[in-house]
């Protein structure tokens, strides 16, 4: 099982290239499903999430192709199975997107139910009722979904969804290109990966109005296309490494970065002493001061990213002050405290609230990773550690993050990763 090992080795200075967001391709992918043209996709991110989305479409009999560098090129039109099975969507519960694409070209999907994971239940009865209420009988028996739309056709409706839930806007926003009429989707998330997407299927010949906001209009249409589209880079990849920069301080670019889709995160970093500069695909982060301790609440974007909680914690825990982190999303997202406390941080949790008291120093120690961004939030508490820390079970990292021993190692971390 990989490790890695990390000695804090002062400041990071250089520049970083950021990849493609993961959480705009797995849904880009699963559109692939809508279409029996072929999707191209470009600044993919190498990601393990990402193959195991490759090994599912490909197991439904999509053609899928990759030049395993940033480029896919998906084809629907070979795609004879309709069943996501157990052994993949465990390892991934993204996978429930194949869900609303099947659905809607094919008439019929079974989905394995995805189970919860570490940071929450994760359930997905938004995503099944707005599916219901497009027309779709839906029975879930032995852990699977299983869903049929009446002669085959999903149609459309109006649906509120209860709650701003991400994937089960982007599942209902496919499953409503290819339904009989208008959906009008209520309450929908605004994430710039639902932007993305969107633009995407648009350009795949579907009518979506309201791109961006929290009412889409979608006009079903009989059959869509294939395009090329470009993935989005990855806020949240650029925000963790900007947090790495503000916990050992330096001066770092960012490149191919969307500054635009992380103002809130930028201006968090500015209120901690940080100076951040940008353009319109770069960011620029300079710091030559302890960082100030501040506080975040969580909330759906354009609202401070859950995804990015454990990497600003790992920051107030060596900040000059003391602090409140206070998760909205996720009923199970503090894993990481027990462990940043283990290097010596002085953090207590109460309810979805976390206290923390800024220290001096942090100690390296063996630490467990939990969760994909609980291990990014490890590694940001390790690069300021005195002496070594070793994270084990960084798997979870590597679902996320493509490279990130080389593009810390580039701008100065001693890190590397040990069997
Ligand atoms: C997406 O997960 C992201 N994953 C998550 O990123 C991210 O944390 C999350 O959105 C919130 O921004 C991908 O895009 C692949 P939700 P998703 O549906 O779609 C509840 C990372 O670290 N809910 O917006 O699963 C749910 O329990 C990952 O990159 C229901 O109750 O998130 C949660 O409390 C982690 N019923 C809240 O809504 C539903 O039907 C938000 O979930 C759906 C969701």
């Amino acid at each position: 099982m990989d490790k890695l090992k990390i000695v804090a080795n002062g400041a990071l200075n250089g520049e970083i290239v950021i990849s493609g967001a993961k959480n705009a391709a797995l849904p880009l992918m699963c559109a692939g499903l809508l279409s029996s043209g072929t999707l191209r996709l470009k600044n993919v991110p190498m990601l393990a999430d990402v193959k195991t989305t490759q090994k599912l479409l490909q197991g439904m009999g999509a053609r899928v192709l990759t030049d395993n560098i940033s480029e896919f090129e998906i084809n629907g039109s070979t795609v004879n199975n309709t069943c996501a099975p157990y052994d993949l969507v465990r390892t991934m519960r993204a996978s429930i997107l194949v869900l609303g694409p099947t659905l809607a070209r094919f008439g019929k999907a079974q989905v394995s139910l995805p189970g919860g994971c570490a940071i929450g239940a994760r359930p997905v009865d938004q995503h099944l009722k707005g599916l219901e209420a497009m027309g779709a009988e839906i029975v879930i028996e032995h852990g699977y979904v299983k869903a049929s739309a009446p002669d085959g056709k999903l149609k459309g409706t109006r649906i509120h969804m209860d709650m701003v839930t991400v994937g089960g806007t982007e599942n209902l926003l496919m499953a409503a290109t290819l339904a009989e009429g208008t959906t009008i989707l209520e309450n929908c998330a605004v994430e710039p990966e639902i932007v993305d997407l969107a633009e995407c299927l648009i350009k795949m010949g579907a009518k979506i109005q309201g791109v961006g906001t929290r009412t889409l209009t979608i006009e079903g249409v009989s059959e869509l296309h294939g395009c090329e589209h470009s993935v989005i880079p990855d806020r949240i990849e650029a925000g963790t490494f900007l947090c790495a920069v503000a916990a050992t301080g330096g001066k770092v670019l960012l490149r191919n970065a969307a500054p635009k889709t992380m103002e809130v995160v930028l201006d968090k970093l500015v209120q901690m002493g940080a100076v951040i500069e940008a353009g319109s695909d770069w960011i620029s982060i300079d710091m030559q001061q302890r960082p100030k301790a501040i506080d975040l609440t969580v909330d759906v974007h354009p609202d401070f990213p859950t995804d990015m909680q454990a990497q600003f914690m790992a920051v107030n825990a060596i900040a000059e002050g003391e602090s409140q982190i206070t998760e909205t999303i996720f009923e199970n997202r503090f894993m990481h405290v027990p462990e940043l406390n283990r290097m010596g941080a002085n953090i207590s949790v109460k309810g979805n609230t976390a206290m923390i008291v800024g220290v001096d120093k942090l100690s390296g120690a063996n630490v467990m990773a939990t969760d994909l961004r609980a291990s990014a939030s490890l590694i940001i508490a390790a690069l300021v550690a005195e002496g070594e820390t070793v994270i084990n079970r960084i798997y979870h990292l590597d679902r996320g993050y493509e490279n990130i021993e080389a593009k810390l190692g580039g701008v100065g971390a001693k890190i590397e990763r040990i069997r």
